[in-house]
């Protein structure tokens, strides 16, 4: 069963529910009832029979108001984001798809959104990774910005429903960059527990001032180098996972790590991963988000919240 990142938002419902394609609603995909539904306070059947429309996010031009190079090729960018946004921003998962001023659409790229600062000023952090990110470090006053979106993590209702207590998370490198949003809801949860943090190839532990709010213990740890399965680092870490039944697991990093997460894995540890997928609408129509899944069919990254354990994960 699947849910849609977007049932409920001011986005739903889309173009899928039209063309038979809901990723929420099995009737709107022309089933007869609706016992494989996700049903999460929302019907989207009922808002799309009512010919309700969700609106489409368009991209606005935002200015760039600070601009820090963190560690070789890593940016942290603070940017104006419309008030309207600002909730939606501090929600678990959520990013933005950002392009240079006047580009096609296929130049944005998705970027988490890292912090909302008192004031509504909004922090990301990226790295120089390839054409796209180079392009948008030549912008030095203007982006384009289009959001919010909130299928930044897999498994997300897990996070925001569960009744869990106890947490073990795993991160690495901009997996980073999730954190601020995902403690204020573990700490309002009065969850406990471990973080191991690995600050990656740029060796920068940028959410190092966030972490007080976490409750529980930091501990620094090589997560996802590319060593090998049974490097020792990992088989601690494994050890860790072993002696964390029951708990929460969240893993925010590569694919990579999150391969090794699934293997070590127990069979009571519930899972919330980053969304590591390509984007390029964020929408549902352009396919390149698309995720194999582990019973052989696929999903659009961008909208179905899939559990983290079903993915074929290819790091
Ligand atoms: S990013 Fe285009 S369909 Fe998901």
């Amino acid at each position: 069963m699947m849910g849609c990142h977007d049932t409920g938002s001011d986005a739903c419902p889309c173009f899928l529910a039209d063309s038979g394609q809901c990723i929420a609603c099995p009737i709107l995909r022309g089933a007869d009832s609706c016992d494989a539904c996700s049903w999460n306070g929302a019907c989207v059947y009922d808002a799309y029979v009512r010919g309700e429309k969700g609106g489409v996010r368009r991209f606005v031009r935002t200015r760039i108001i600070r601009r820090t190079t963190i560690g070789d090729g890593l940016h942290m960018v603070t940017l104006d984001t419309p008030e309207t946004w600002q909730a939606d921003l501090r929600l678990p998962g959520s990013f933005v798809m950002v392009k240079p001023p006047g580009a096609e659409i296929t130049w944005s790229c998705p970027m988490a959104v890292f912090y909302v600062q008192p004031d509504g000023k909004c922090r990301i952090v990226y790295g120089d990774r390839g054409p796209k990110t180079n392009q948008l470090s030549r912008c030095s006053e203007i982006w384009e910005i289009s959001g919010p979106y909130r299928s930044g993590l897999l498994g997300t209702r897990r996070l925001l429903q569960a009744d869990c207590r106890s947490v073990l998370l795993l991160v690495s490198g901009t997996g980073q960059s999730l954190l601020p949003n995902i403690l204020r809801v573990l700490r309002s949860k009065g969850c406990t527990g471990e973080l191991l943090l690995d600050p990656g190839i740029g060796g920068v532990t940028y959410a190092m001032d966030h972490l007080p709010c976490f409750p529980g213990e930091v501990f620094l740890q090589n997560l996802d180098d590319d060593g090998e399965e049974c490097r020792p680092g990992w088989s601690a870490v494994t050890a860790r996972i072993a002696g964390a039944p029951g708990h929460l697991l969240i893993s925010l990093g590569s694919d990579f790590l999150h391969r090794r997460v699934g293997a070590a894995r127990l069979t009571n540890q519930s899972w919330v991963a980053s969304n590591n997928q390509i984007m390029v609408c964020g929408s549902g129509w352009c396919g390149a988000c698309t995720v194999q899944l582990r019973d052989g069919s696929e999903a659009r990254g961008c909208k179905a919240d899939v559990a983290p354990e079903d993915v074929i994960w290819r790091g």
